[in-house]
């Protein structure tokens, strides 16, 4: 064994730094000894690459309430969402985003200095306040001031291997520093996963590379079961090959979607909201008109065009599109349409967390004492089976201030844990049978492999023989890893070592997404079953629950909480 370790020792530790663990960390820092952990520098955290804007019903361009808000919102999951949960969260927005700007967030105004907002996807007003195409960028730098200035500490370039359960309860974790390659091991009252996503199963995809579902892959390892992981949001607009996310609002700004034959095809899917319609619906249009043969050319894409806009507006609301489409493919998107398809966004599913972010393990929502949850990593549920733009941010804001505050008040009550050197060896022996790996299996082979075959048969469109293969194969190149082969033993930035890593979370990642879409028999929000084609409210109105074993994994359902609005068939 040959690392070295150090301990630590904090009321709260959060785990990511992303929009969710910040605002945590910020509602729990002037109370409590708090620790952020992240494997990437706090600012450059995925949140900073969601653009178009968060979702409030502020009322400063339409006659909006919070009301509408909660429906739009509902009707958007396919009435999969916790109506409870999704009340709170819309009921919190105003504020949530207030408090932002008091913080100094630089939202975009209108003429009379209020807060501006625009249009976004299944949405009925404009409700989405935004920072040009920059929402989350100054979010999140807004909150990491806020973090610092309350005495937050920061272990950035960190990367968490495991979580340290005792007794049913979570006491810690164990973390690597890239910078050196040590181990240390940090013990605390209360543990918050706040990692994001798993955009990175799949070979298109808007997420940042970090994306790589590792606070997933932690819970699930500890015992915790995930919930509703087969709904994974397309965004619809990806730049063609590359993926990289064209944001909502340039659609939300009156941007066009245009097939081969030139024309705007969303007026047979959703003519009362056209190119704003919900995502799910969106990207499926999408793809039928490519799969049918309307691409542009024939070809596997299709148009975003927002020639129309004019130069004024497209630089002034969308400057970074502007940019970014100039810089990745050459295309000046105020002259010529953009070319688009699209790609793999958010995962609506996660770890199970009530409304106060704590983690819970069965049908009944038992809490798992000392672990909560957060963000895009959690499944609290407010998006069900489709999330609507913006109520991303607002999701992450909303439930990391309330976890934040009932981690103030649950340690409190809380004893510190002690030191469990147990839980320190198996960490240490873990890491070091991964870096002693020294098979003929290459990891960027394999984990290519994966999301190509996830986004084939694991997207937009699935069946049970396309999904039956993909678990086999999971299992099979997850059975090749452990014949993987590291040929990097430094310490320092160790980045095939954390490849490594992040590849096996992907395999935990994806084996749960494609065993609940294979056993979801009916098509619901962005689950798209093509030998199911129809929602089927009387057997999966229900979250689907996802538990480890030692063998095939167990799946379980629990009930959907409905308190407003019963569920209906969604036309836009
Ligand atoms: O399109 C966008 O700007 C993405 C926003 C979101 O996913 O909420």
């Amino acid at each position: 064994m040959q690392q070295t370790y150090e301990q630590h020792f904090y009321d709260v530790v959060i785990v990511g730094s992303g929009l969710a663990g910040q605002r945590a960390a910020l509602e729990v820092a002037p109370f409590a000894r708090t620790a952020v952990i992240s494997k990437v520098y706090p600012t450059r955290s995925h949140s900073g690459a969601a653009q178009g804007g968060i979702a409030a019903a502020l009322g400063n361009v339409d006659e909006d309430t919070w009301q509408q808000h909660h429906f739009d919102t509902v009707k958007g999951s396919d009435y999969l969402a916790d109506q409870d949960a999704a009340e709170i969260m819309v009921r919190d927005a105003a504020q949530v985003v207030i408090e932002l700007e008091h913080m100094g967030t630089p939202f975009s105004r209108l003429p009379d200095g209020r807060i501006a907002q625009r249009n976004f996807g299944g949405h009925k007003y404009k409700r989405a306040c935004y920072s040009a195409d920059l929402t989350g960028h100054v979010m999140l730098h807004t909150l990491y001031e806020q973090c610092l200035k309350y005495g937050t500490k920061f272990y950035n370039e960190f990367f968490v291997t495991r979580l340290f359960m005792k007794e049913g309860r979570c006491i810690g974790l164990s973390a690597v520093n890239l910078a050196d390659g040590k181990l240390h091991s940090f013990f605390a009252k209360a543990v918050l996963i706040a990692t994001g996503g798993g955009g990175r199963a799949f070979s298109i995809t808007a997420t940042a590379h970090a994306t790589t579902g590792d606070g997933f892959a932690l819970a699930y390892r500890a015992g915790i079961p995930l919930e509703d992981m087969e709904f994974m949001q397309f965004h619809p607009t990806g730049l063609y090959k590359l993926g990289i996310l064209v944001t909502e609002g340039a659609r939300g700004e009156g941007g066009y979607l245009i097939n081969g034959k030139g024309e705007r095809f969303m007026e047979k899917y959703a003519p009362g909201m056209m190119e704003l319609a919900p995502r799910d619906i969106t990207s499926r249009s999408e793809q039928t008109e490519i799969n049918e043969g309307r691409g542009i050319d024939g070809k596997d894409y299709i148009y975003l065009d927002l020639r129309h806009l004019g130069k004024e507006k497209i630089l002034e609301r969308l400057p970074q599109i502007h940019d970014l489409v100039f810089k990745s493919l050459g295309v000046d998107c105020i002259k010529e349409p953009i070319p688009i398809q699209p790609t793999a966004h958010y995962t609506m599913g996660g770890i199970p967390a009530n409304l106060d972010g704590q983690v819970t393990i069965d049908s009944e929502n038992t809490i798992v004492p000392g672990l909560f949850s957060a963000g895009e990593t959690s499944c609290i549920s407010v998006h069900g089976a489709n999330r609507l733009g913006c109520n991303s941010l607002l999701d992450a804001v909303c439930f990391g201030r309330r976890a934040g505050k009932a981690m103030a008040k649950y340690i409190t009550g809380a004893s510190m844990p002690d030191i469990d050197e147990e839980q320190i060896k198996v960490s240490v022996k873990e890491l070091d049978e991964f870096k002693s790996r020294k098979g003929e299996e290459k990891v960027a082979s394999l984990r290519e492999q994966l999301q190509k075959g996830m986004m084939v048969r694991c997207g937009i469109f699935r069946d049970s023989e396309k999904l039956s293969a993909q678990l086999a194969d999971i299992r099979k190149l997850r059975g090749r890893f452990q014949n993987i082969g590291l040929e990097d033993s430094t310490s320092n930035y160790n980045f095939e070592l954390m490849e490594a890593l992040e590849c096996s979370w992907l395999f935990d990642f994806s084996e749960a997404m494609v065993l609940g879409a294979l056993k979801r028999e009916e098509s619901r929000g962005a689950h798209s079953r093509t030998d199911f084609p129809k929602r089927d409210d009387e057997k999966f109105l229900k979250h689907t629950l996802i538990y480890k074993t030692d063998g095939e994994p167990r799946v379980e359902y629990k009930p959907v909480v409905i308190t407003a609005f019963q569920p209906q068939e969604r036309k836009y």
